[in-house]
């Protein structure tokens, strides 16, 4: 089976190998990664990681936004390494993951995708 290979840059560059049909957080986890998590179904965003380099597979994430995707953060319990990737893992990565509202509101395409997409498209 052929895996990728994870690097992550925020642990010295460390590399992980892993199946590229499990959750890149179970897959981290079972490898003795440290790495905060929560729901584990794509909906808190507590496990959010930030992808450097490479692709992921997260259609089953609820939890960002379009900004924060844009911001490359990736929901690493549903996300699947299509590629080899390379991430900034844990707290130290939520740098940018969080705006305050009041004083940086989001425009209407940074939102999430259900709610950006007009109505008429909806049907
Ligand atoms: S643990 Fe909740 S979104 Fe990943």
């Amino acid at each position: 089976m052929t895996q990728h290979r994870i690097t992550i840059a925020n642990r010295d560059n460390a590399v992980y190998r892993v199946d590229p049909h499990k959750p890149l957080l179970t897959s981290l986890l079972d490898q003795g990664v440290d790495l905060p998590y929560g729901c584990k179904y794509g909906g808190c965003i507590t496990c959010a990681a930030r992808l450097i380099a490479g692709e992921v597979n997260q259609k089953a994430q609820v939890a960002l936004n379009n900004r924060q995707i844009n911001d490359g953060y990736v929901i690493l319990c549903v996300a699947r390494p299509v590629t080899d990737c390379t991430l900034e893992i844990g707290v130290e990565s939520h740098g940018d993951l969080y705006r305050n509202p009041f004083l940086d509101p989001l425009a209407a395409h940074e939102l999430k995708a259900d709610i950006a997409t007009p109505l008429e498209e909806k049907t």
